[in-house]
């Protein structure tokens, strides 16, 4: 059966940790040309720099090669349905990601290909930054026994899969959100299904008090700029900066960060930010999610 990856708990805890393993080794040693003669396929319908250049890198470094087609470049958001696109590129490509508004596209397209659809961010979830963000954490403390997450911000896409990811590998989490602006429930269901509930609450400072780490994310992302205003206003008190960053405390941001809003440029550009290992981590992360795929 086609594997696929919409969303982190496609991967069991097990497989989880033999792609972060695989992933350090890749980092460390660099990796054998393993995906020679394979292509992978990027559709994207939002903008990215991180997600593409990682995944067109990746490709290339495993010995493949990437295609990068975005909205205007295919039929997809131009009357083809998902089903026909799905089948079509399975046909031609050893492997499907795509970055899309609606997670349902992702999951028909994946009803109907046979090759893996690896999600590379939709409304409600972001896997690939998920393994890139526990390779990061794994790096830093050697494990994460005893460790503590806090989520400071918006109950998003990067937070939904986070949420799944931090309790399959037992990192204690905890999230802090303007009250309406909480994960989503399946989320959350799906966190507690793998061992930990995330604790919730409305108070940033609660959240942060035992934080081995400190992670947030953009108040409005890609498709929500009409709720700009309404959401600038509800976020008022949740900025990760010098403040609330408790001293023994690391930063996380998945980037593209709007310093002055969810984020002070002082605590980005600190040597406590691990923003820039996580942007890397993408790289390592998916070229091992690809190895592990094909
Ligand atoms: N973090 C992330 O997915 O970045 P891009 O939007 O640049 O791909
Ligand atoms: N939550 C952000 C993440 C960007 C990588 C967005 O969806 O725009």
């Amino acid at each position: 059966m086609t594997r696929h990856f919409l969303d982190v708990d496609d991967l069991s805890p097990d497989e989880l940790a033999e792609v972060l393993a695989l992933a350090e080794e890749f980092k460390s040693n660099g990796s054998p040309p393993e995906l020679a003669g394979q292509t992978l396929a990027m559709l994207f319908e939002k903008p990215s720099t991180r997600t593409r250049l990682s995944f067109e890198t990746g490709m290339t470094q495993l010995g493949g090669h990437a295609v990068f087609m975005g909205p205007d470049d295919t039929h997809l958001d131009h009357g083809e349905p998902v089903s026909d696109t799905g089948r079509v590129l399975s046909r031609y490509v050893d492997f499907v990601m795509g970055r899309v508004f609606d997670h349902d596209c992702l999951v028909e397209m994946a009803e109907y290909a046979t090759v893996p659809i690896i999600n590379g961010l939709s409304d409600i979830a972001h896997p690939c930054q998920s393994l890139a963000d526990l390779l990061t954490i794994q790096e830093q403390f050697d494990s994460f026994e005893d460790l503590s997450v806090a989520w400071v911000g918006d109950g998003n896409n990067v937070l939904n899969s986070f949420a799944i990811a931090a309790s399959t590998v037992g990192l204690d989490l905890t999230i802090a959100t303007p009250e309406g602006y909480e994960p989503s429930n399946d989320a959350l269901l799906r966190a507690s299904d793998r061992g930990r509930s995330p604790v919730l609450t409305n108070d940033p400072e609660e959240a942060v008090a035992d934080a081995d780490v400190v992670y947030t994310d953009v108040w409005v992302s890609m498709g929500q700029e009409d709720e700009r205003e309404e959401k600038l206003a509800a976020f008022d008190g949740f900025q990760l900066n010098d403040e609330l960053l408790p001293d023994s405390a690391l930063a996380m941001h998945c980037l593209p960060a709007h310093r002055g809003e969810e984020i002070t440029g002082d605590v980005l550009e600190s040597d406590r930010s691990l923003s820039w290992d996580q942007a890397e981590n993408r790289l390592h992360a998916q070229k091992a999610l690809l190895a592990y795929l094909a």
